[in-house]
């Protein structure tokens, strides 16, 4: 989801930070010094030295595009399946979506859900057959009701609840291309009421008691979901995101809820008609949201987990590699100006499955137990990992922390006191195979620099940074390393573009906000953007067309557009079969307008996608692309 809508105020709120001190010491900070950076990043090195882009991207490059369609390379084709509003396949519930938007809450919690984002293939037949597991991260009103927010009730809520939330289908690969399973037993809908279970250091935590829970282990929703992990135990990992705009925190906001963001008044306007979005009658529910649930695609009857030893964020999401001792890391960003980069280290190894115990089921409490770390970037091209466990450091009573449970859900608070980096909005991070390398999106942050807010630094080397960056590092041994080396893969940007701190450093095609992020099968490295519709086709963004998505063979650095989005859209999302042959990708949003919602009254921004001229209404949904000669997708 973007929320940049204050940044940008601050570009306007701010001239002077057009101007960059010293160019050159940015481009060196970049880079690292000398043979320190030659040393670790030897082959990135010395494959930029060449100039030779290496012959992985086997494809033909699109345009950047204006037009209200998806658009693909010469040789693929995309395939729109699953839109909102679909039924997912539960047997005997399965409402046809209704055009006008008439369906109701209880249908909608038995349909797709709106506003498509991560999601991830689960194979049962290979790359034939599988389970696709998908977010919802929020919704347009002014498109899931008839009338939009008119007489705001709380069916409206209720529905606007069962429109979020992560949705699991059914899907194989029939000679015409990809389809719905339906019915399915594996078919299910998680909404902002379904029941959520709690594990770690929060689980029953004073914090996290309700009247409606009094034991604080059992918590209604998940929210904001926003990118998509998968665990080697073959699990789904979602990050609740944005969660804080749901509530309304009434006139008197405390230091902790400022510091979370919480406002007088939401705006998703449901304190209005749930009184658990009240935070002034129940103001532990805020701190129930804002973890990495944990789902198990494969039982059906299971019930999703809320894992609070992974601390507690505006989580982008969470992505997880596996030490040689057999240690899970996962590693998570949190999508806020200013915010940090998280890790956690498992105490525990990963377990094999056994006889009658699926590797999930052998692993359902590994991530309960284990470290949080948060990075602090060095100028030096070094960084390291900072401990969150109480009683260390700062972390102590006298400084608000009562003890681990207060620690991961004050989590911010205890990064803000360790002094670790504050990035330009950490979005998706994807772990390099075949190493100890991983990589995030930074997507943008206008206002770094700004009168007020901090200043450039070496990891977020640019002020009023419209564009972004992808950052990366490399841990000094193993995954659960506490020191790393990093540099930038790229600063994003428009080498036409006549403001020269938006130019960016790209070798191949430019692209800016850079969000969605996953290696393939084969070692591609999948780039997405989210520019937001108040930035799209203007300023920094003039020539850069609608929303896309690339592919970058990190061994060269060359990049490449692959895919451009219809009007309005964010390109969110990538999944793949085993064999690499269908990529799925989320189209979110088509047809959001400046004012973030759809607007058939601006025809130049409203989009008919993907439903056609003959459309009430844009829909987010899934692409199944593939090669149209059966190869693998990119290469
Ligand atoms: Fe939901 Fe940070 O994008
Ligand atoms: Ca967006
Ligand atoms: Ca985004
Ligand atoms: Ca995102």
């Amino acid at each position: 989801m973007d929320t940049g809508t204050p940044e940008d105020s601050n570009r306007s709120a701010n001239p002077s930070i057009h101007e960059v001190s010293d160019p050159a010491r940015r481009m060196l900070l970049r880079l690292g010094t000398g043979a320190a950076a030659a040393a670790l990043y030897g082959p990135w090195v010395a494959g930029c030295a060449t100039g030779e882009p290496q012959p992985r991207l086997g494809f033909a490059g699109v345009p950047t595009s204006n037009a209200d369609t998806v658009v693909v390379p010469p040789g693929y084709v995309a395939q729109v399946i699953a839109p909102w509003g679909e039924p997912v396949g539960v047997a005997g519930a399965m409402p046809t979506w209704r055009p006008d938007a008439s369906n109701t809450a209880a249908e909608q919690a038995v349909q797709l859900g709106m506003h498509h984002d991560g999601l991830h293939y689960f194979p049962l037949d290979g790359a034939r057959r599988g389970l696709l597991v998908m977010n919802h991260e929020y919704v347009d009103e002014g498109l899931l009701f008839t009338d939009g927010q008119a007489g705001w009730n709380a069916a409206k809520v209720a529905k606007a609840q069962a429109a979020h939330g992560i949705a699991v289908v059914e899907v194989e690969r029939a000679p015409e291309g990809w389809r719905l399973v339906r019915p399915s037993p594996f078919a299910r809908r998680f909404t902002a009421a379904s029941p959520f279970a709690v594990g770690g250091p929060a689980a029953g935590h004073a914090l996290m008691r309700t009247e409606a829970d009094p034991a604080g282990t059992r918590i209604l929703g998940t929210l904001n979901n926003c990118a998509a992990g998968m665990t080697p135990w073959g699990t789904y990992l979602s990050g609740e995101e944005n969660w804080a705009g749901y509530f309304d925190g009434g006139p008197a906001l405390t230091a902790d809820q400022r510091r979370w963001g919480l406002r007088a008044a939401g705006w998703a306007r449901w304190g209005d008609h749930d009184e658990r979005f009240d935070t002034t009658r129940h103001p532990n529910e805020f701190h129930r949201f804002g973890w990495i649930v944990e789902v198990d695609p494969m039982d059906p009857a299971s019930t999703p987990v809320k894992r609070t030893a992974l601390g507690r964020a505006a989580h982008e999401g969470a992505w997880v590699a596996v030490t040689k001792a057999g240690r899970a890391v996962v590693y998570s960003g949190e999508d806020a100006a200013f915010e940090y980069i998280y890790k956690f280290v498992s105490r525990d190894r990963v377990a094999p499955g056994a006889q009658g115990l699926t590797k999930a089921k052998a692993n359902a409490t590994l991530l309960d137990h284990g470290t949080l770390y948060v990075a602090r970037f060095d100028a030096d091209g070094t960084g390291q990992w900072l401990p969150l466990v109480h009683g260390q450091g700062p972390l102590t009573a006298a400084n608000g922390f009562a003890d681990q449970g207060e620690v991961v859900v004050k989590t911010r608070q205890a990064a803000d006191l360790l002094g670790a980096t504050k990035m330009d909005r950490p979005e998706w991070l994807a772990i390099e195979p075949g190493g100890t390398t991983v990589y995030c999106t930074l997507t943008n942050n206008s206002g770094r620099g700004a009168l007020g807010k901090p200043g450039v630094d070496a990891a977020n080397p640019r002020a009023m940074n419209t564009m972004g960056h992808i950052i990366r590092w490399t841990e000094a041994n193993d995954f659960d390393a506490t020191r790393f080396r990093w540099n930038h893969l790229l600063l994003a940007g428009d080498p036409a573009n006549p403001r020269a701190e938006a130019q960016g450093t790209i070798r191949g095609d430019a692209f800016g906000s850079p969000d969605g992020l996953a290696f393939d099968p084969r070692g591609l490295l999948w780039i997405q953007t989210d520019a937001s519709s108040s930035t799209l086709g203007q300023g920094d963004y003039a020539n850069l067309g609608n929303n896309q998505m690339l592919a970058c063979d990190v061994a060269s650095g060359e990049v490449r557009r692959f895919l451009t989005g219809p009007v309005g859209c964010e390109i969110t999302g990538a999944a793949f079969t085993p064999d690499a042959t269908t990529m799925f990708v989320n189209v979110q949003h088509p047809g959001e307008t400046p004012r973030g919602r759809s607007d058939p009254a601006d025809p130049t921004r409203y989009s008919r996608w993907p439903d056609g001229a003959q459309a009430t209404r844009p829909r987010s949904a899934t692409l199944a692309i593939r090669r149209r000669d059966g190869g693998p997708v990119g290469s």
